[in-house]
């Protein structure tokens, strides 16, 4: 039995996970948030190497795949990580390519370190649409204060960003989530913001899927989460988070 390893530095990576499961609930799974290290989207390129290398260690008997459910360390480590390791590693991309066409002009959302970083604007510039990049500093962290901490503060912050994003994004046909942890507030953008807006999530279950083997699916399948801090308390609503977000799927 092996599992597949989900990374990333919190919650965002629960909407991949959830999005896989609908289609593959017999899948062996480890969820790691690295909370103690989040938020990702500040890090160098080097820190999130070091960093995405060390919790691969940690699990590498147990697994034979990595799913790096977060855009930041994607973009900041795939290529590192595909040369250390010989087992498949997915990734998670902003979902340009699905509004690819000359006509269409999109709004990315993402992380300072993806909007800066050379894979995603190189994945842009592969594009035949216009795509402009807004980085969102704060946005991760107040996703996660508000589901791990119930924070209407964060809530509150959360709600008049979309606010904000959905006047911009009158310029644009597509709204394109370029972090997983956006995608909790889906149908909120939708509401405020009049254009299609689209995530990479069932891109990545495809790929899962094309890559899992009989050693990954079990009729009562390991289900593990845990987090850099260890905090049982944290674990248990990150469990809770995964099953709402899967219910809502
Ligand atoms: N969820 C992550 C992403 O998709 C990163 C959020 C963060 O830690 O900054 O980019």
């Amino acid at each position: 039995m092996k599992c597949v390893l989900f990374i990333d530095s919190g919650i965002g990576g629960l909407t991949t996970l959830s999005e896989t499961i609908k289609h593959l609930p017999s899948l062996n799974f480890i969820y790691f948030a690295d909370d103690e290290y989040a938020p990702y989207g500040n890090k160098s390129i080097l820190q999130l190497q070091t960093r995405i290398t060390k919790i691969i260690d940690m699990f590498i008997n147990k697994i034979n795949m990595v799913v790096l459910a977060c855009n930041t360390a994607t973009a900041c480590t795939i290529d590192y990580i595909r040369k250390k390791y010989h087992i498949p590693i997915v990734g998670t991309e902003p979902a340009i390519k699905m509004a690819n066409n000359p006509k269409h002009k999109i709004l990315l959302l993402a992380t300072p370190a993806t909007v800066s970083n050379r894979r995603i604007i190189n994945l842009a510039k592969d594009c035949q649409s216009k795509v402009k990049f807004l980085a969102l500093p704060n946005f991760a962290t107040l996703v996660d204060d508000y589901y791990l901490n119930d924070s209407k503060i964060a809530y509150k912050k959360i709600i008049n960003l979309i606010k904000d994003i959905g006047n911009i994004s009158k310029h644009y046909s597509h709204i394109v989530l370029g972090c997983t942890h956006y995608i909790h507030f889906k149908s909120i953008f939708k509401q405020f913001a009049s254009n299609c807006v689209l995530d990479g999530n069932y891109g990545v279950y495809k790929r899962i899927n094309g890559l899992i083997n009989s050693d990954n699916l079990s009729l009562y399948p390991t289900n593990i989460f845990c987090c850099s801090s260890n905090n049982k308390n944290v674990i248990k609503k990150y469990q809770k988070i995964f099953t709402e977000t899967l219910a809502k799927i």
